[in-house]
């Protein structure tokens, strides 16, 4: 197949696609020829990529909440209404929170388990049936906290690490109905997600909390948080029909974090 051409006239879906990783990744597939949904609870971020675009690709902005279970229903089926079909699912609609668990509160957990993992299987659960009649795929945005657990963000590891065995079991679930389904495990990427991480968290001090984080990262001076361009590149080659037999993996992107101390 031609690498060029394999995804003129398909469907992409992209939840949290106003955000960082979202947004490079929704990029990616308009310039590779794709039509493409982008939903977000944040109707300025959408705007503003549609004005950014500035009329440049098939693209669609869908405001949702995936915490929501009809929102999920409908942006699936905006998305079908709009370009016809459906070949990938991206996952990116995610929040942060951390902190000592004994401060934590109900509010927090639901608000992140809502959005990270059950925002994640609902919109899953939705794109299932058009996936189904594309044999697309899935690419669930976990973290390489979904992998490895980490003192003080017991909430975000949860959801991370379900949403880890959510691509598995989906994988398995889906592969006789010819579809893929497989998650990313970034470390930190440099997104409104980690600025915000460390003004929130940082102590009134964001670089320095960001100064902390590259101290914990193997290459030591060298160390750098990854971009969002990468991350959309790996997605992007990843969502080529042409990887048929990867499914069911959770593949870090970290800089080596959790491959070992
Ligand atoms: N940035 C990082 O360091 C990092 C590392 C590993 C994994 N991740 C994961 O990657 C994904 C994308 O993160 P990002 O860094 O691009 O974050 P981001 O904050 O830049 O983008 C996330 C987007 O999700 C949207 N969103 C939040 N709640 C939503 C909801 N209820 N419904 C719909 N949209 C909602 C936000 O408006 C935002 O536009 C997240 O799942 C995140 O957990 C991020």
């Amino acid at each position: 197949m031609n690498v060029d051409k394999e995804w003129q006239g398909k469907a992409v879906l992209i939840t949290g696609g106003g955000g960082g990783i979202g947004r490079a990744t929704a990029e990616k597939f308009l310039e590779a020829g794709a039509a493409v949904a982008v939903a977000d609870i944040d109707q300025a971020r959408l705007d503003e990529f549609s004005r950014a675009m500035g009329g440049r690709g098939d693209v669609a902005g869908l405001v949702v909440d995936v915490a929501r279970v009809g929102d999920c229903q409908r942006m699936v089926s905006e998305t079908v209404a709009k370009f016809g079909r459906l070949d990938l699912l991206v996952c990116a609609a995610g929040i942060w929170v951390e902190g000592p668990s004994e401060r934590m509160t109900e509010e927090d957990w639901d608000r992140v388990i809502d959005i990270n993992l059950k925002g994640t299987f609902f919109a899953c659960r939705h794109a299932i049936p058009e996936l189904e009649k594309t044999e697309g795929g899935i690419i669930l945005l976990s973290s390489d906290l979904g992998l490895n657990g980490a003192a003080g963000a017991a909430i975000y590891c949860a959801s991370k690490g379900g949403v880890s065995l959510l691509a598995k079991s989906l994988a398995l679930e889906l592969a006789p109905r010819g579809i893929r389904c497989n998650a990313i495990c970034p470390c930190d990427v440099d997104t409104p997600m980690l600025a915000q991480q460390a003004e929130r968290f940082g102590g009134g001090d964001p670089e320095g909390y960001l100064a902390r984080l590259r101290a914990n990262y193997p290459q030591g001076p060298r160390a750098r948080f990854a971009s969002a361009e990468e991350i959309a590149d790996f997605i992007f080659a990843i969502a080529s029909p042409r990887l048929a037999p990867l499914t069911g993996a959770c593949l870090p992107i970290d800089f080596g974090h959790t491959a070992g101390r």
